[in-house]
């Protein structure tokens, strides 16, 4: 079997086939490239599908006085200064017509009387400028560009897994991938890569990602291919997931419940969002109500199962079924629940990777020749907090950028890098990863999960993050004796084994980073630490050296232009932003 692949050749090669990577892959192929997108799990059943309560767009519809400005300067402040303010600026400006745009291919979303898209309030938006389809919002969007990138005749192949981009001297010409059924090794060649894999919060013991997703995979082909990381400290957690059934625990309850009028009640009946946010209530940013969450939980007013209380009952069983009908069918399958009749109970649980690979604002580009990058592997959009809803916009907008962006460098090359060695290489690497050792992946994988929740949770600190560094080393030295079989196991156990390997390194990427960040800021929380530090205006880069040994440095956070903070102080915003992060 040694050295032996087949040979696909691509303008534009798309790892990851959620949201946004059917987003480039359709915008590449209307520019005339030649593309082929790859993707780990069946295409109808990604990531994408999970995301329920919507995607943001200032049009305006239901409240007039919304404005790009204005949802600019939301998710500027709620990111607390660490977001990239032009990606920001894009993202406000370019998100109406991205949304018309996928409502148009047929995600369908809900409408006014009049015609026009409904919008509902989401967390920390000023306005309610929330788009949706009921709470299944992803998938709508996921279908939509599905059916669109089958009228356009993209080849989605589903089951492959990329072990390693092929990068000579800064160049990417392309990855190697296996078969997760068959084993057969493909080298996929092609001008442009766009990675699209998602991110990392499977790694925490509860997550709303599900097995073999979101496993740092993608942060981790980017490192070894030269790019570098930032923030990735800043991990998002949500603060509804579901606490039961065990098996369930960490399952999204969308903020959409919220946003239609859900409370969050502790074990005494009391809304106590009244004493952490009593303008905005549950509708706060998510850091804050997801710290509500944890504390009233840590400090003995939550429910039997460790969670606290969301009730929506008072709206009644019709309204529940119109907006938030997956909620309701998600807690009568798993535990019978009628949460028409009876409050739900929640905790925070992991969520989304607002940190990932540093690109460049305007092109998506990772600063490796021919890689690009899109949606949540990226990271400078979100900042310390992401607002809900954002997501979804990121998915479009960047990846319709990185997929014209791509296409124009495959347009403007006049010569192919092809090397035999690099390929090689990625052989061996495959061929040393299938071997007879004393350890399994899965529970290791289990293990490290563990680690995380319970030493990069949503509280940390000094002693935490370094008793967790030191588990994952024990960990990683485990890892080199892992028992790999595809002849009795299937080609799964390969991809485990690669998934393992880089859930480690994302997950060590991750403890630094909060090591060195010595402040609490957003989703970062340290109890060592208790208040933002200006010192700490930076964003924390990480790369992966020589000798595999990930280097962190910090890099004071861009300016705003001075245009950009007229438009901040000209728009209304609840959180004092004065003096908070500008030199
Ligand atoms: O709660 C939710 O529906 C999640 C939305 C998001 O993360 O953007």
């Amino acid at each position: 079997m040694k050295n032996i692949h087949n040979t696909q050749i691509s303008n534009v090669l798309v790892i990851g086939s959620g949201g946004a990577g059917l987003r480039a892959a359709i915008e590449a192929k209307m520019l005339g490239m030649e593309v082929t997108v790859l993707g780990k799990r069946q295409k109808t059943d990604v990531h994408t599908v999970l995301a329920a309560g919507g995607i943001n767009a200032a049009f305006g519809n239901v409240d007039e006085e919304d404005s790009w400005e204005q949802h600019f300067a939301d998710t500027y402040i709620e990111g607390y200064g660490l977001s990239e303010p032009e990606v920001v600026e894009i993202m406000a400006k370019e998100s109406p017509n991205r949304v018309t745009e996928i409502d148009e291919w047929g995600a369908n979303f809900a409408k006014l009387k009049n015609g026009k898209m409904d919008q509902r309030f989401f967390g920390a938006h000023t306005y309610r400028r929330t788009c949706y389809s009921g709470d299944y919002t992803g998938r709508s969007i996921l279908f939509a560009l599905i059916n669109k990138a089958k009228s356009l005749d993209i080849p989605i192949l589903d089951s492959q897994y990329v072990s390693d981009l092929l990068v000579e001297d800064n160049v990417c010409f392309g990855a190697m991938a296996f078969d997760i059924q068959s084993g057969e090794r493909t080298v996929f060649f092609a001008d442009s890569v766009i990675l699209a894999t998602g991110g990392h919060t499977r790694l925490w013991r509860k997550s709303s990602s599900r097995r073999n997703e979101n496993t740092g995979d993608g942060f981790y082909l980017g490192l070894k291919a030269g790019c570098k990381l930032t923030d990735m400290e800043m991990v998002q957690f949500h603060p509804t997931g579901m606490v039961i059934p065990e098996e369930m625990a960490g399952t999204l309850v969308t903020e959409a419940v919220r946003g239609e009028g859900g409370k969050l009640l502790n074990n005494q009946g009391i809304r106590f969002m009244e004493n952490y946010d009593s303008q905005r209530m549950e509708l706060s940013t998510r850091d804050r109500v997801a710290m509500a969450n944890y504390t009233e939980i840590v400090e003995g007013r939550g429910s039997p199962n460790g969670g606290v209380y969301l009730d929506i009952s008072h709206k009644g069983k019709d309204f529940i079924i119109e907006k938030i009908p997956r909620m309701y069918r998600q807690f009568l399958d798993t535990l019978m629940i009628d949460i028409s009749k009876t409050p739900m109970e929640v905790s925070p649980t992991a969520h989304y990777s607002m940190g990932g690979l540093l690109v460049n604002p305007q092109d998506h580009w990772t600063g490796v020749e021919g890689l690009f990058a899109a949606g949540e592997v990226t990271g400078g959009l979100h900042g310390a907090n992401r607002l809900g809803g954002n997501s979804l916009a990121e998915i479009l907008i960047f990846g319709k950028r990185a997929g014209e962006f791509a296409s124009k460098r495959s347009q403007d090359m006049t010569e192919h890098i092809r090397s035999k060695a690099v390929i090689n290489d990625a052989h061996d690497n495959i061929d040393s990863s299938i071997k007879n050792g004393s350890e399994v992946a899965r529970p290791l994988q289990r293990d490290l999960r563990n680690i995380m929740w319970e030493y990069g949770g949503v509280v940390k600190n000094e002693s935490k993050l370094q008793t967790g560094l030191s588990k994952i080393k024990d960990l990683k030295e485990s890892s080199k004796n892992l028992d790999v079989r595809p002849d009795s196991e299937g080609y799964q156990d390969l991809m485990l084994a690669f998934d393992l390997e880089a859930s480690i390194v994302s997950s060590e990427a991750t403890l630094l980073s909060a090591l060195s960040r010595k402040e609490s800021r957003g989703a970062h929380q340290r109890d060592d630490f208790k208040e933002i530090s200006e010192k700490e205006n930076v964003n924390i880069r990480i790369e992966l050296e020589k000798n595999n040994e990930l280097k962190l440095s910090k890099h004071k956070i861009p300016k705003l232009s001075k245009e950009l903070q007229n438009l901040i102080n000209e728009t209304k915003n609840i959180d004092d932003f004065e003096g908070m992060l500008l030199e």
